[in-house]
Formats: C-alpha cells, sequence, structure tokens
C-alpha cells in the first residue's frame, strides 16, 4: 500500500496539513467573523476531536504515501493542550526516504511567547506567524477581540531565539482595510530574515462575506512594494509552493505572493488537509471530507488506512481556484463549503 501515489491530475501528495482544534483566540473577520462564531457557535464536542496517538498513526500512513511536510494548523494550533507531545510524536515519524519529514506550524503568535521553547525542544523546526498589520488599532480591529501588536512581535522574536527560523510571516490583505500596512510590514520585515508574504483574501467558507472588490492583487501589492524596494523574481524551491517569491534587489532577504485569486497555483497542488476529527479534504474549498476517523475507531489496520488514503488521493480532481467564477464552481460547493477555521486554511 505505500510508495508515490498521484491524484488524477497527475499531482503527487507531499504536503500534509493538520488542524488539531477548530477554536481561535481571535476573530478575524474573514475566518471567523463574530456574528458567526459567538459564544452560542457549536465548537467540535471533545470526544470527536482525533487523539494525538489517533493523528500519529493517520500521518505515519500518509508519509508511506510519499508526504515530506507536516503543518500544523487550526483554528489556533497552540489552543490545544500540550501540542508538544504531539510533536515530539510526529518528529519520531519518516518520510519514504528515510528522513524525518519538515515540520512546522501555523499560528496567530498570541501564545508563542510562551510556547516557542518547548515546541522547537519537541522538534518543530518552523513556524509561519499570521500578522496582518503594525498599527496598533488596525490589528486590534483586524483580529476583532483587541489582542494587542506588541505581543504577536514578542511571539515572533520569541521563535526565532527558539531557533524556530526561517519565520514567515502572512498578511491577508484586504483593499480599504489595511492596505496602508502593506509598506509599514514590508520596511519592518526587511532585512530580519523572517519572510514576509502577502495573501489574497479568499473566498474561502461560506460566512465571511466575501467580495471580490476587497480583494487587492498581488500584482498591485508588489507594484507598491517595488515603488520604493525594487524587487527581482526568485526561483521556486519547492514544487508546489503556494508563494511566488521576490527578492529585495538590494540584498536585504525576500517577500511573497500567495495569489489564489488572481494567479491560482492548482496545478502542482500537493497538499492534503486532515480535519480536527479526522476528515480527509482534498481542497481548501471542498464542501465534504473523507472519514478516516470512522475507519480508524473501528479498527481498520495500518495496510487497510494506508490503501484507503491512497485511493482516495488517486480519485482527486480538485482544482477550485483555477475553476473559480466559472459555472463548475459555482454550481460545485458554493455556500456549503468548509471553514477555513475547521480546515486550517
Ligand atoms: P509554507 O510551507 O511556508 O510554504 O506554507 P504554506 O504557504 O503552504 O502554508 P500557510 O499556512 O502559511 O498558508 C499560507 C496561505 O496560503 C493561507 O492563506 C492558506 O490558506 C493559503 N493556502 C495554503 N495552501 C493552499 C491551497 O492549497 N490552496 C489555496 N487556495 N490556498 C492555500
Ligand atoms: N483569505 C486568505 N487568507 C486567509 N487566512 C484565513 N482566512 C483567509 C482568507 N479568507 C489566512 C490566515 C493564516 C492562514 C493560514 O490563512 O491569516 O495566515
Ligand atoms: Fe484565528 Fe487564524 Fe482564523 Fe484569525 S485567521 S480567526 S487567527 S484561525
Ligand atoms: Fe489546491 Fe484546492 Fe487550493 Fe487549488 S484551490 S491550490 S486544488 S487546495
Amino acid at each position: 500500500a505505500s510508495g508515490r501515489v498521484v491524484d488524477r491530475l497527475g499531482r503527487p501528495l507531499r504536503d500534509l496539513r493538520i488542524s488539531v482544534t477548530d477554536r481561535c483566540n481571535f476573530r478575524c473577520s474573514y475566518c471567523m467573523p463574530k456574528e458567526v462564531f459567538d459564544k452560542d457557535y457549536q465548537y467540535l464536542p471533545h470526544a470527536s476531536l482525533l487523539s494525538f496517538e489517533e493523528i500519529t498513526r493517520l500521518a505515519r500512513q500518509f508519509l508511506a504515501h510519499g508526504v515530506r511536510k507536516i503543518r500544523l494548523t487550526g483554528g489556533e494550533p497552540l489552543l490545544r493542550k500540550n501540542l508538544e507531545i504531539l510533536v515530539e510524536q510526529l518528529a519520531q515519524l519518516r518520510t519514504v526516504d528515510g528522513t524525518p519529514p519538515e515540520l512546522t506550524l501555523t499560528t496567530n503568535g498570541s501564545l508563542l511567547a510562551r510556547k516557542a521553547r518547548v515546541l522547537r525542544e519537541a522538534g518543530l523546526q518552523r513556524v509561519t506567524v499570521s500578522l496582518d498589520g503594525l498599527d496598533d488599532a488596525v490589528f486590534r480591529s483586524m483580529n476583532d477581540v483587541d489582542f494587542p501588536v506588541a505581543e504577536v512581535l514578542e511571539g515572533i522574536a520569541a521563535a526565532r531565539e527558539a531557533g524556530l527560523g526561517p519565520i514567515k510571516v502572512n498578511m491577508v490583505v484586504k483593499r480599504g482595510t489595511n492596505e496602508h500596512e502593506i509598506l509599514p510590514m514590508a520596511r519592518h520585515f526587511r532585512g530580519t530574515g523572517t519572510v514576509l508574504r502577502f495573501i489574497e483574501y479568499m473566498d474561502v467558507g461560506a460566512t465571511n462575506g466575501w467580495r471580490m472588490d476587497e480583494v487587492l492583487s498581488s500584482d498591485e501589492v508588489r507594484a507598491r512594494i517595488a515603488a520604493e524596494f525594487p524587487l527581482v523574481p526568485l526561483e521556486a524551491t519547492v514544487a508546489g509552493e503556494t508563494a511566488q517569491r521576490w527578492g529585495y534587489a538590494d540584498g536585504a532577504g525576500e517577500v511573497g505572493f500567495i495569489s489564489s485569486v488572481t494567479h491560482a497555483f492548482c496545478g502542482d497542488c500537493n497538499r492534503a488537509r486532515l480535519s480536527t476529527e479526522g476528515k480527509l479534504y482534498l481542497c481548501l474549498f471542498a464542501a465534504n471530507g473523507y472519514d478516516l476517523r470512522a475507519l480508524l475507531r473501528d479498527g481498520a489496520s495500518d495496510a487497510e488506512l494506508a490503501s484507503a488514503i491512497g485511493h482516495i488521493w488517486q480519485g482527486r480532481a480538485d482544482r477550485y481556484s483555477e475553476l473559480r467564477g466559472t459555472l463548475a464552481a459555482d454550481t460545485g460547493t458554493r455556500g456549503r463549503r468548509v471553514e477555513m477555521s475547521y480546515i486550517g486554511g
């Protein structure tokens, strides 16, 4: 049941994104708007969450199919209790080449100052921190829980000191909301070794009220930066990367652009997503997942789990971002898509 599988579009399985909780302490309007994720919102009950042992067992089967990178996400992954224990278990696993998998985490940074060192000691290699602006008022209003920007910056500094580098910072750009933070962010992270990436606001989920006129295209963001700091295109480091890389012409590092809306990157999408309750999703914009937890809890053997994962991947033909705006996308999953806080971005 092992080896390297490809899907119906010839894409290999390389990247496994594991969501460890559907909860978050932020309420970013593009992800968990307060009106929907209020005090009555029904999060997953504890019993439906995969245990660390279950996650690790499934991850092992994914690695057997060629996965090289494991990313922990949420919601906010650092809200999951004792996450370092899961990191420790995942760090013991091996890819088909016998090497340890690349182990990373995407976080809002709010708990990072406290957690960076134990995560590093458990075997986490890198972190990506979401940060939508440096201006405290703008940041507090975007996270919508009045969380101060200084604490996220402390988290980034702690991650750097703990050796969780090179660190990436993700900034979701919304026209009219934080576009004036683009240049301050670029100035701040230039020359620090931390890679700033600008993300086009996406139509994920069904609750964020996405509108095309709030998207600021990567081309436009890049032009604004290039007007102050000339940029030169860089080669992709790994196949299927989400970001297009550009370097500062003066050697002060690089920035990335994640352009799911204006330049879809489904062509070599090699990412599988495992939800908190053990469903396998083949696309960020999927409406349904495959219930691996049911297999696990029904007593499937490792070989059976691996074979199921292989078959599911082989049947995959998802390419939502390429179809966005077409009839196929509209009649497909619109209105029923999973939320990003559930699937982990
Ligand atoms: P690196 O390992 O640092 O390259 O991470 P990454 O870019 O794969 O992951 P990250 O969690 O930093 O995600 C960055 C942004 O890209 C987020 O907004 C994700 O939702 C988005 N993203 C990640 N994978 C996909 C994908 O397969 N499709 C689309 N449309 N967006 C994605
Ligand atoms: N569009 C683009 N990026 C988003 N993220 C969350 N919701 C959206 C959206 N609607 C980002 C987060 C985090 C990453 C995992 O996804 O800010 O950096
Ligand atoms: Fe939380 Fe990240 Fe979603 Fe913001 S984008 S609400 S920090 S999971
Ligand atoms: Fe992959 Fe779906 Fe994103 Fe396309 S839209 S890159 S298929 S996750």
